[in-house]
């Protein structure tokens, strides 16, 4: 049974976000900006190319991690690029994965059913991250590549490996 719900942020976040945020700050500097007062701006930035989702503890209300559908574009596209940090002290526990297969099954889901209508995504995860290497796998992401100074990030460009996935491979075995 799925211990976890998503849902969109709300302005009654910002405050346990960014508790949950300084909590994680050690394991998601290495890979991501920690912004523990980012919560606002980014609900603000919410569009036709971003979508969040907070992923929640239905046990306790707690914030298990955040995943950003960034980049979407429509048309004979469809696609978008996720992107997530987990937060303690639901890290390593199942529950990220959990809440990340509930967002793959939003953004594959038809329009109409409330999901956003996306054919492909995307995961790029630099080399060394071997948990979100772990992550993309876990949910059935295939390598497609390579992709050398991909983003900016820590002070540098950064090469990343490339994993994709399409509706038609979802829901992927388990
Ligand atoms: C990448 C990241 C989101 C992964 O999140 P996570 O909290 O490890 O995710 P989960 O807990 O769902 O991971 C499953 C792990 O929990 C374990 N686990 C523990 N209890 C479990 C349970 N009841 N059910 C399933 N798995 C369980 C699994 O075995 C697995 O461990 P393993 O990887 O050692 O085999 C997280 O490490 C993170 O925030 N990293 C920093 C930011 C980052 O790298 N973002 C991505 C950039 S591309």
């Amino acid at each position: 049974m799925t211990r976890v719900t998503i849902r969109a942020p709300r302005p009654s976040d910002a405050g346990p976000y960014a508790e949950a945020v300084q909590r994680s700050a050690a394991h998601i500097r290495p890979w991501n900006p920690v912004e523990p007062d980012g919560l606002p701006d980014l609900m603000q930035r919410q569009g036709p190319g971003l979508r969040s989702f907070l992923i929640v503890d239905l046990a306790s209300g707690g914030l298990v991690g955040k995943c950003n559908v960034a980049n979407i574009v429509m048309g004979r596209y469809c696609n978008a690029a996720l992107g997530y940090d987990s937060y303690v002290p639901f890290h390593g526990t199942g529950r990220m994965t959990e809440g990340m297969r509930l967002v793959v099954g939003r953004c594959f889901a038809d329009q109409t059913a409330g999901g956003l209508g996306l054919h492909r995504l995307e995961i790029n995860v630099q080399p060394e991250n071997e948990r979100s290497i772990a992550m993309a796998r876990r949910l059935g992401f295939r390598h497609e590549g390579f992709t050398p100074r991909m983003l900016f990030l820590g002070g540098a460009w950064r090469d990343h490996e490339r994993f994709a996935l399409t509706a038609e491979e979802w829901p992927a075995p388990q």
